[in-house]
């Protein structure tokens, strides 16, 4: 076989999804693994979700609706957006395709930051477009910095509000005078996967940003049933934006993008208010928990607005991930983002923090990273 593998294909490096937890259990001869590491929700999915797919598996040789019909109109009606400003992915994964394949072309320029979630440069690595990855400063997205690289080519710029991995947000004040300040020609794609956990002060009125746009850059923002709905694992996200941007995402989006139980798991998971608010009860409380715990052993904790938070362990943060693993614990280390003592911990249940924080202390003494 001699296939030519264009350049920009060649040099993407795949995504690095965290470890599953079967992989360990083979691997290292470990049993009841538990993983905190890539954000999911600690309490399962909702029960009302899980029935309604129940439900819905005797129809699985029909197509699901290609226009989710349903679907964005639950949306609509529970954050107060009209249908043609919604756009359903699988994943919200699938949305940062759309916008990447509708907006860039070979040699337009992508604006993101370094650590962020990683999926945006790959997308536009595959789209032939360039990546201009400017770095975090003090662990938040310089907008500044951000602001001075735009140029003609510019067409996209994301910030994950909260940043993945940082779990820190903007400033809602500084957000909108960046607003102002970006060229009406670009977009600003804001992910706010984690926006649930957020505390309300600290939260930016999406729809007027969207709806507001006169004399403005565009503004998008992502959306996901994967953390606080807990559907991580049937891929569902979505995206609010102005009907016009919309509109050229449904151009170049397949006709039967989300399945049918990703769908009508979604539309309840949105009317189960009760798992909704146990989920982020639960967060809140285990997070305090842990960091409380995590403190009492000598390392230092950053604040979140997340389920998922960073440790300073004091030593190499590589060696405490594998070390944790042969304990069935699976975190993440911060090291290939450049935090070499950092690991980032997902908040888990009751019993999920509690294992944790045994092995983290067993492997920090083994370790002797912490006097
Ligand atoms: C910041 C951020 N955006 C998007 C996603 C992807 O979400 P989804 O599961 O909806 O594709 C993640 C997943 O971890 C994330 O951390």
């Amino acid at each position: 076989m001699k296939v030519k593998v264009p350049e920009n294909v060649k040099s993407i490096v795949p995504y690095p999804p965290g470890k599953p937890m079967d992989e360990l259990e083979r691997e290292y001869g470990v049993t009841n693994a538990i993983k905190l590491a890539s954000n999911e929700n600690a309490w399962g999915a909702s029960p009302k979700a899980i029935q309604a797919i129940s439900d819905t598996l005797k129809d699985l040789h029909r197509y699901p609706d290609g226009s989710n019909f349903y679907l964005v109109q639950a949306i609509a009606d529970k954050f107060g957006f009209s249908a043609d400003e919604i756009v359903i992915g699988n994943g919200s994964d699938e949305v940062i395709e759309f916008l990447v394949k509708a907006f860039v072309q070979s040699g337009d320029e992508v604006i993101t930051s370094h650590p962020s979630f990683l999926m945006y440069q790959k997308v536009v690595q595959v789209r032939g477009g360039v990546n201009k990855v400017l770095p975090l400063k003090d662990m938040r997205h310089d907008l500044e910095a951000i602001l001075e690289s735009i140029t003609d080519r510019t067409r996209l710029i994301f910030l994950d509000n909260p940043n993945n991995p940082t779990a820190t947000v903007i400033n809602p004040v500084d957000l909108y005078a960046f607003l102002n300040a970006v060229p009406e020609s670009v977009i600003v794609v804001l992910d706010e996967a984690y926006v649930d956990f957020v505390e309300d002060a600290l939260r930016v009125d999406v729809q007027s940003l969207i709806r507001d746009v006169k004399g403005r850059c565009g503004v998008v923002s992502l959306r996901t049933f994967s953390k606080a709905y807990g559907l991580a694992g049937i891929r569902v996200g979505f995206g609010l934006m102005s009907g016009e941007i919309a509109g050229y995402l449904h151009r170049v989006r397949s006709p039967f993008n989300v399945n049918k139980l990703a769908q009508v798991a979604a539309i309840a998971a949105l009317g189960d208010t009760a798992f909704y608010q146990k989920t982020l009860r639960g967060t809140k409380e285990g997070m305090a928990w842990l960091q409380e715990q995590i403190k009492q052993m000598g390392c230092s904790c950053y604040s979140s607005q997340t389920n998922f938070f960073l440790v300073d362990v004091k030593g190499d943060a590589a060696a405490l991930y594998e070390a944790m693993l042969y304990k069935g614990v699976i975190i993440r280390s911060m090291k290939a983002y450049g935090y070499e003592n950092v690991i980032r911990i997902t908040v888990g249940t009751r019993e999920e923090n509690e294992r944790l924080v045994s092995a983290l202390s067993a492997c920090l003494s083994e370790l002797t990273y912490v006097k």
